[in-house]
């Protein structure tokens, strides 16, 4: 033990622990300081940057014996508070800066060390700094980080006022479509939002911290389980192994369709017969503190029988490979898609035909904050799972089986989420704390490693994919055929709609007439597949958008102009046979069409022998719901007070459900005359708040939406008077008025059939990308200079958020594309080591122009937002790699030896 006599944000304070301690540790654990957060906890990601005498510094790799005494250290605490927001906080929050939040104070305490070193940086210092001190945005794309501290340094230099950054609402009273800033903006960029590991360290004193034993090899028969020894460990309390289950001990994949050769029951809670991926969880730790439970882990001895791992579709569809369920094959489920005449014909007599094989890989979401979660027994006995889910009540039917819980008996709760980006479509822990909590009796709570949350959570699954074209001379497309195999992992759960997600949106956005294709289902034993943004289209449009510059290749037309040619006109029809709802693709072109003259000239211009530029295009098309008739349910209901609460489990990523929520509500509530801060947001908590269905696929805004809508508008036709005026809460209790009011909506939508073919969402979104690209000819290194989107997402709900989400998905876009995989499970297991971007891989210049047209089936016609940056962005990337220097990529990410290799001698 050590001690140190420190300022820490002004106040002398004495740090009394071992020499090794991370300052962080210290700050949050000790000290109660939990503005700071950790994210990876090994100097990769900036979220725990404090300042220590002038010099920001990562806190989780600051050991107390580097500290002198003392030393001065500011917080994210010193730097303002709700009542006093530092002008770097009130330009977050003008910006949009804080979307899941967990990244912003350490972004806001790095940004206040540059400015009192450089009270007007440029730009690029700016960029420089966040690179220098590697703080990490998963969520924002960056740029309006930049915006914030450059509009923060204007005022503390008194050439802004504060005042400018504050929202105003305006005479109209109308937030709808404005950059009203989020309701939990304030709190984010304090740091006291409490996000599950801060609300971790609050638990009661009996509280059991879990370490999970898990498999460290991808396929295997467990022989034995020895945890004699882990359980003499100092601090346990007990270890609990797949005996301890009383359910199914499954979770349930909930199989979509009946061709599905499996059951869904394949993921264990606890392995029993079978590891099947590496990270497989086979016993938790029950201790009193995570370090002691880590120790016992350590000690629990696994008999495994190794067995052939069968690490990507292809191999586990070789002839040879075993059945990793045993008694359900390995392709477990085809997808047909057959729209329109038989395309063979077609592909015999037509002018052209293009043909390449396309692999889009194993994506990992990269979230700043790791997965973290706790369980305790409520009053009435009930067991409540707190987690990062985004499917809260999708979830309590998923694992209360496997648990052996009733679902009356299960509450689940969404704690503030560091960015999820959709692998929380997919219960983690959720079933182990449960376990965990019945079998112990005590409340429990466990958080992953950064290697935890890479081995351990879903990734986007690989997508192997052949693809052909037939087109005619003129470059009308005319015909389409595919052939793909889905990587899927070991676990089953939406592995089907996912491989229906494929015929889906392969050749979006075109008009194709004959269609044919099969896509199949491959279990394996690398990382299971989860939902990641876009859900399938990264895939399925990667290699469209790509295939479809290789057609205007051939045909020397431009690439523009061939999409141009073939986007959905009225008469069109998607490749599931259904008319688009809107066809604003060719005035989307239209508004692109000079801007991507003049990038390619300017590219053309700025080429030489060293460095060749190129600017590439995509389509992006992404439908807004669950398929079919997708619904959700949202309560309003006036207080006592006069306020009006929104009740819904509309789950937040990061994106800004809060604001989503809010925005809906108050354009249906505004006619009242009540100000937007008179409404209260109940969310995300299964015993208080009703079934509004997962949030994913972009489907909150329209379904969860439109249910907002539907219920605010009851309460509004209720509280009106036959003079037009409103009542208060007084007044409809007088005249026994109902004041809460349940809205609900389906989506006019059908399922699709086994070729694929139906009306599966009634709204899509639809977008136009442009990436400008300069590739370093000696190296094949690559560097986006440019996006620019051109999207229609109907109109939009709130500009900030709606800005946030196409920024930051363009730059997941653009780390698929370079640098991003989960392949390598050692090499894979870090940020840096998974490819994260930091700020200077992405642009500064990004742009987005909108068209907003009305969607009949949105809420005050608005549609989804958060897919549609992440369909082609990438293939916008690799197309214009291919106009720069000739090297085309089809398997991605396209690292430097790959583009060497491709470029042409
Ligand atoms: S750098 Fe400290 S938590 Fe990531
Ligand atoms: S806002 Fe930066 S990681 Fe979420």
């Amino acid at each position: 033990m050590i001690s140190r006599t420190v300022q820490i944000n002004g106040s002398p304070k004495t740090l009394i622990a071992p020499a090794d301690t991370p300052l962080a540790t210290i700050l949050r654990d000790q000290l109660g300081l939990t503005g700071t957060k950790v994210g990876c906890n090994q100097g990769q990601c900036g979220a725990c940057s404090v300042i220590l005498n002038g010099k920001v510094v990562r806190s989780c790799i600051t050991k107390l014996s580097r500290i002198d005494d003392g030393a001065q250290i500011t917080t994210i605490e010193g730097i303002g508070t709700p009542d006093h927001l530092h002008p770097l906080q009130l330009a977050w929050i003008a910006h949009g800066g804080a979307q899941c939040g967990f990244c912003t104070p350490g972004f806001i305490v790095s940004a206040k060390a540059l400015l009192d070193e450089n009270p007007d940086p440029t730009r690029d210092e700016i960029r420089d700094w966040f690179q220098k001190h590697r703080n990490a945005c998963r969520c924002t794309g960056y740029k309006q980080l930049a915006d914030a501290v450059t509009d923060a340094a204007k005022v503390m230099r008194g050439e802004m006022s504060a005042d400018e950054l504050v929202f105003k609402v305006p005479a109209d009273n109308r937030i709808w479509g404005t950059k009203y800033p989020r309701p939990s903006a304030v709190a984010k960029v304090t740091g006291t939002l409490d996000y599950g590991a801060d609300l971790g360290l609050k638990m009661p004193a009996d509280t059991l911290y879990l370490a999970l034993v898990q498999a460290t090899v991808s396929h295997a028969k467990i022989r034995g389980i020895d945890s004699s020894e882990a359980e003499k460990m100092p601090g346990v309390f007990k270890v609990i192994t797949h005996r301890d289950v009383p359910g199914k001990n499954r979770i349930s994949g909930l199989i979509t369709f009946p061709t599905n050769k499996g059951d869904g029951w394949d993921r264990p809670i606890l392995c029993d017969e079978k590891v099947f991926q590496y990270g497989d969880a086979i016993a938790i730790v029950c201790g009193d503190s995570e370090a002691n439970a880590r120790a016992a882990a350590a000690k629990v001895k696994l008999d495994l029988e190794e067995l052939p791992a069968y690490m990507s579709a292809p191999a586990a569809m070789a002839e040879d490979a075993m059945e990793i369920h045993p008694g359900t094959p390995n392709l477990y489920y085809t997808q047909k898609i057959a729209k329109g005449p038989d395309t063979k014909p077609i592909f015999e007599g037509a002018d052209l035909v293009v043909e390449d094989d396309f692999y889009v890989g194993r994506q990992p979401h990269m979230p700043i904050e790791p997965d973290v979660g706790f369980a305790y027994k409520n009053e009435a006995g009930q067991l409540v799972i707190h987690s990062k889910s985004i499917g809260l009540h999708l979830h309590a039917a998923m694992i209360a089986p496997g648990i052996g819980i009733d679902l009356e008996n299960l509450v689940m709760v969404q704690n503030p989420a560091g960015g999820t980006f959709g692998y929380k479509f997919s219960p983690t822990m959720e079933a182990l704390l449960g376990v965990a909590c019945l079998a112990t009796g005590r409340p429990v709570f466990l958080r992953y490693d950064y290697q935890q949350q890479m081995a351990y959570t879903g990734k986007r699954s690989p997508f192997f994919m052949n693809m052909r074209f037939a087109a005619d001379r003129d470059g009308k497309l005319l015909a389409m055929e595919t052939d793909y195999a889905v990587d899927h992992g070991p676990y089953s759960e939406f592995g089907d709609l996912l491989t229906l997600r494929g015929t889906q949106f392969m050749g979006a956005g075109y008009d194709i007439a004959a269609i044919r294709g099969e896509g199949r289902t491959v279990c394996t034993n690398h990382a299971w597949g989860a939902a990641f943004r876009g859900y399938g289209s990264p895939q399925a449009e990667f290699a469209s958008e790509v295939l479809m510059d290789e057609l205007a290749q051939k045909l020397a037309i431009d690439p523009l102009e061939l999409r141009y040619k073939n986007v959905y006109r009225p008469g069109s029809t998607t490749p599931t046979g259904q008319d688009p709802e809107v066809y604003s693709l060719p005035e989307m072109i239209d508004i692109l069409r000079p801007k991507y003259q003049a990038a390619k000239e300017k590219a053309k211009a700025a080429s030489n022998d060293q460095v060749k530029k190129g600017v590439g295009v995509s389509i992006g098309v992404y439908g807004c719901g669950l398929d079919g008739p997708d619904s959700s349910e949202a309560w309003v209901g006036l207080n006592p007070d006069d306020t009006v609460t929104v009740y819904s489990c509309w789950e937040d990523h990061g994106q800004g459900a809060d604001a989503g929520a809010l925005g809906t509500a108050f354009e249906a509530l505004r006619v009242t005359g009540l100000p937007p801060d008179r409404v209260r947001l109940v969310m995300n908590d299964t015993s208080k708040a009703p079934a509004s269905g997962p949030a994913g696929g972009s489907r909150s805004q329209v379904m969860t939406g439109q249910a907002i809508k539907n219920a605010a508008e009851a309460l509004v036709s209720a509280m009106k008077k036959p003079d037009g005026t409103y009542r208060t809460y007084a007044e409809m209790e007088a005249e026994k008025i109902p004041v809460r009011y349940t809205g609900k909506w389906t989506a006019p939508a059908t399922n699709c059939d086994e070729n694929s073919q139906g009306s599966p969402f009634s709204v899509y979104m639809y977008g136009v990308f442009m990436a400008e690209v300069a590739v370093e000819v000696a190296t094949g290194k690559t560097a986006v200079e440019k996006m620019t989107l051109v999207a229609d997402v109907g109109k939009i709900n709130n500009r900030l958020v709606v800005d946030g989400q196409l920024y930051g998905g363009m730059a997941q876009g653009i780390g698929l594309a370079l640098t991003e995989d989960y392949e390598d499970l050692k090499k894979h297991s870090t940020l840096a080591g998974a490819g994260f971007p930091y700020i200077k891989q992405i642009p500064d210049d990004m742009e987005l122009i909108y068209v907003e047209t009305p969607r009949k089936d949105g809420p005050f016609g608005a549609g989804g937002t958060g897919e549609l940056p992440l369909t082609s962005p990438h293939a916008a990337v690799i197309n214009a790699i291919t106009n720069a220097c000739g090297a085309r990529v089809t398997r991605l990410p396209a690292l430097p030896e790959k583009v060497l290799a491709a470029m042409p001698k």
